[in-house]
């Protein structure tokens, strides 16, 4: 059984399987796995040699001028140790009166991979780690069916604490935060952002697109042109698991523009 069936396995909830042999000039764990849910129309497509990517025709036309993400001159500086200081400290948007404690980000400072999503939920406020709850035992198994190993990538969230009763993150929290996020980035370097849900879509594109049409394509997040890719919250893929086809899409998506650019 593969290490990502288990998890899903688990969580009683669709299994990703192996849809046929992994072609010969991938490795195995590149390629093969989909997300089922018995859709007559889903098809194995390998990875390796997928269609290029192309954007709907109503699909948005964002980044014409990118949406800045210049790291507020009092952080652009910091290493990893004074930035997580930094933010253990803030007091700024008041959330830190409801949080046991922040969440900072976890994973492979020089990670290819950044995974953002919204906000610790309450398993995450209890630990201090993100997405260590349901729904980041279903991200894990997204991330092994495209062959990383949770270790491998940097996980972090538009906010850092808890809002109360997993609220939706108010506009002033976010753009109190934010400067966080924004250096996390620029120390992680990574090769592609992969953005969890509605809020860290619109909140890192600066747009309010719903987020059906924002995923399944390339956007670049600010001035250094890193390549973005929105996918669903693995939470509403709880809720929701049909629709786990179309992040398997996104998934194979953000797995093709890493291996183009390093092609
Ligand atoms: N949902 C998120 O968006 N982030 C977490 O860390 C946990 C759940």
């Amino acid at each position: 059984m593969m290490h990502g069936d288990y998890y899903l396995e688990q969580l009683g909830i669709q299994r990703w399987v192996r849809r046929r042999p992994p072609a010969s000039t991938a490795p195995p764990t590149e390629l093969a796995v989909d997300a089922v849910d018995s859709a007559p129309a889903l098809t194995a497509t390998p990875v390796a040699s997928g269609p290029p990517v192309t954007p709907p025709v109503s699909a948005p036309q964002l980044n014409a001028t990118p949406v800045s993400a210049a790291v507020p001159a009092h952080l652009a500086t910091l290493d990893w140790p004074a930035l997580q200081a930094q933010v253990q400290a803030c007091e700024a948007c008041g959330l830190q009166s409801t949080r046991t404690q922040t969440v900072f980000g976890v994973g492979n400072a020089r990670a290819n991979w950044m995974i953002i999503g919204e906000a610790p939920g309450a398993d995450e406020d209890r630990q201090g780690e993100p997405f260590v709850g349901r729904a980041g035992q279903l991200l894990n198994a997204m991330l092994q069916a495209v062959g990383l190993a949770r270790e491998e990538v940097y996980i972090a969230n538009i906010l850092k604490c808890r809002p109360p009763n997993n609220r939706d993150p108010r506009p002033e929290e976010v753009a109190l935060c934010e400067g966080f996020l924004r250096r996390q980035v620029a120390l992680v370097q990574p090769r592609l952002i992969l953005a969890l849900g509605r809020i860290a879509a619109q909140n890192l594109l600066k747009t309010d697109i719903p987020i059906g049409r924002l995923r399944g394509q390339e956007f670049s997040y600010g001035e250094s042109g890193i390549p973005l890719v929105v996918t669903y919250h693995p939470a509403y893929l709880l809720r929701s698991p049909a629709e786990k086809r179309k992040a398997w899409e996104d998934l194979k998506l953000a797995r093709r523009i890493i291996q183009s650019a390093s092609a």
